[in-house]
């Protein structure tokens, strides 16, 4: 069972300035909770029990976010709002950890995943969540990533979720090559490699990696020797490519929606979206959508 995950935190989203100037991105709220937890509840629903932040100086907010607030606590209390006090409690369970590592330079994905080292250690298997996607699994029986889970326990693989992306976007991802025919959602199949980055007109396919990945603790060995690739920095995709070779791979058709708020668009989409359905804000959102579609 995968019961740990890591966070790459660290990065300074200068996608997202101004707004992330003094707060962490990942701090930036969907609706009334900031990114971060949605993703920290992901990893939760799917059973993760410890989660290793890997993260910056300059990123406090988030590990304040998951930490009791004593005074806060007691002040609710006495004014008894209790309702909001057992939000604030339930923000993570009693049952799960959250640990904090420090990313001391930005030199990729790969770099910040194996920062991580020391907590999960080279024999356990481990999950990474990047925390710009937002993966949406509303309506599901489960999420994708318990999906991804549950494909890890049946094949012994290390699972790397996938969704097509269109053509003209493939320079912005991790692109799969697939050794045979494309799973339906919710399956996984052989990868033959996968590439970060490719250049316009050089993907292999239109299959993106989603920021969702199973892997062994035996990709921290592949990270030391992975040299710099796309971008100069030590990518996570290179270390996956010899992964492959070396014991195989496979990629998870997810089945949910993303939304990548590591940038403004994405970010409003996730909004509307988290906000419809919201069980108290929800009805309101949806008179002010239409008072609003109706207004120049
Ligand atoms: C990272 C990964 C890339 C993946 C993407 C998903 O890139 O390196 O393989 O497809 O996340 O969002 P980044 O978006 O951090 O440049």
């Amino acid at each position: 069972m995968i019961r740990k995950a890591v966070l790459p935190v660290a990065g300074l989203g200068t996608r997202c300035l101004p707004a992330s100037k003094a707060i962490p991105k990942e701090m930036i709220t969907i609706v009334d909770k900031p990114v971060i937890q949605y993703v920290v509840e992901e990893a939760v629903a799917a059973g993760i029990k410890e989660i290793v932040l890997v993260t910056h100086s300059s990123k406090g907010a988030i590990e304040d976010h998951f930490d009791k607030h004593f005074e806060l606590e007691t002040t609710l209390e006495a004014k008894g709002k209790q309702e909001l006090l057992e939000e604030l409690r339930n923000i993570i369970p009693d049952d799960v950890k959250i640990i904090s590592v420090r990313q001391p330079e930005a030199l990729g994905l790969g770099h910040a995943v194996s920062c991580a080292r020391p907590v999960i250690g080279d024999d356990e298997p481990f999950a990474v969540l990047l925390p710009d996607v937002l993966v949406d699994g509303h309506g599901l029986a489960q999420n994708d990533l318990a999906g991804m889970m549950k494909a890890y326990e049946d094949s012994g693989q290390s699972q790397i979720m996938v969704e097509n992306v269109p053509e003209e976007m493939t320079h912005k991802y991790g692109i799969v090559a697939l050794k045979g025919d494309t799973p339906e959602a919710g399956h996984s199949a052989p990868m033959a490699s996968v590439v970060e980055k490719p250049a316009a007109g050089e993907a292999p396919s239109t299959l993106a990696v989603i920021g969702r990945y199973l892997l062994p603790g035996s990709i921290f060995a592949l990270l030391e020797k992975t040299q710099p690739g796309a971008g100069g920095e030590i990518q996570l995709t290179d270390a996956i490519d010899t992964l492959i070779a070396r014991e195989g791979v496979q990629a998870f058709r997810m089945q949910g929606e993303t939304y990548d708020c590591g940038h403004q668009l994405g970010y409003l989409e996730a909004i509307l979206v988290f906000a419809k359905r919201h069980p108290k804000f929800g009805e309101g959102f949806q008179n002010l959508m239409q008072r609003y579609a109706v207004e120049e």
